[in-house]
């Protein structure tokens, strides 16, 4: 059986892109920090006959991301590695905090390039392997009061694309994902959008994104206008 690692499998997008993977027959490992959703996700794939383990994991830690990458690449040969989990804290930049800055850049930027160094290893082995990075249609171009957003999924999609050539023609392959906004418990804690439900769910994303990333390198899905 393949196997994925998805960050921030217990909700959003993370969660519906796990259950596919599960469907299309991978052992899925869930990673992210509320144990409650990585366990419902787990079971949710469980009672539909798939395989899936769940990880605690906090992006900002270097030492916990050392310890589950072991952890799981002690045990399996990885595939696919989702780098799906992040952050946003939106509104006008004169107002942003120096602390929501680096808290978007570590769990946006440093956390998933360090957890794909740690994998790189076991992902090498395979032959198919790939690293998908879920970025956002906000590392394609600026939006106003989202410039500290912005500028994490940009430095995220630089590093994505830079991999894309240093590893062409060997595993893994690297494959950049930009989508618009998804009703999500992203928006839970903001304002930023006026109506999240208007928004595509991330059911819909995850189903385009599973029936593209074997083929595309480059999958941008714009939001409905
Ligand atoms: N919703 C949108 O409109 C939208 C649009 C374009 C792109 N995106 C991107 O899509 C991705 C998924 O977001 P979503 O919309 O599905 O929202 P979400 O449900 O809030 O998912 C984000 C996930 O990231 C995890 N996470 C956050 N901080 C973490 C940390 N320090 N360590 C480990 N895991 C962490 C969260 O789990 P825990 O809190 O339990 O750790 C959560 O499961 C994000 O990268 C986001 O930037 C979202």
């Amino acid at each position: 059986m393949n196997t994925a690692v998805i960050t921030g499998g217990g909700s959003g997008l993370g969660k519906e892109l796990a259950v596919l993977l599960s469907k299309k027959g991978y052992h899925v490992h869930l990673l992210g920090r509320t144990e409650q959703n990585l366990k419902n996700t787990a079971l949710e794939i469980k009672s539909n006959g798939g395989e899936a383990t769940f990880h605690s994991l906090d992006l900002l830690s270097y030492e916990t991301i050392q310890k589950v990458a072991k952890e799981v690449s002690d045990r399996f040969k990885i595939e696919l590695l989702v780098n799906n989990a992040g952050v946003g804290y939106f509104g006008s930049f004169t107002e942003s905090t120096d602390q929501e800055m680096e808290e978007m850049f570590s769990t946006n930027v440093f956390g998933p390039i360090r957890l794909t160094k740690e994998l790189l290893p076991s992902l090498r082995k395979h032959k198919k392997s790939a690293v998908l990075n879920i970025i956002s249609t906000a590392g394609l171009r600026g939006k106003k009061h989202e410039s500290l957003y912005v500028a994490s999924k940009f430095a995220f999609r630089g590093w994505g694309e830079s991999l894309q050539k240093e590893f062409e023609g060997t595993p893994p392959r690297f494959i950049n994902a930009f989508m618009g906004g998804m009703n999500t418990p992203f928006w839970d804690k903001s304002d930023h959008v006026g109506n999240p439900e208007k928004l595509r769910s991330p059911s819909e994303i995850a189903e385009i994104i599973i029936n593209q990333y074997e083929t595309e390198n480059e999958i941008v899905i714009e939001s409905k206008k």
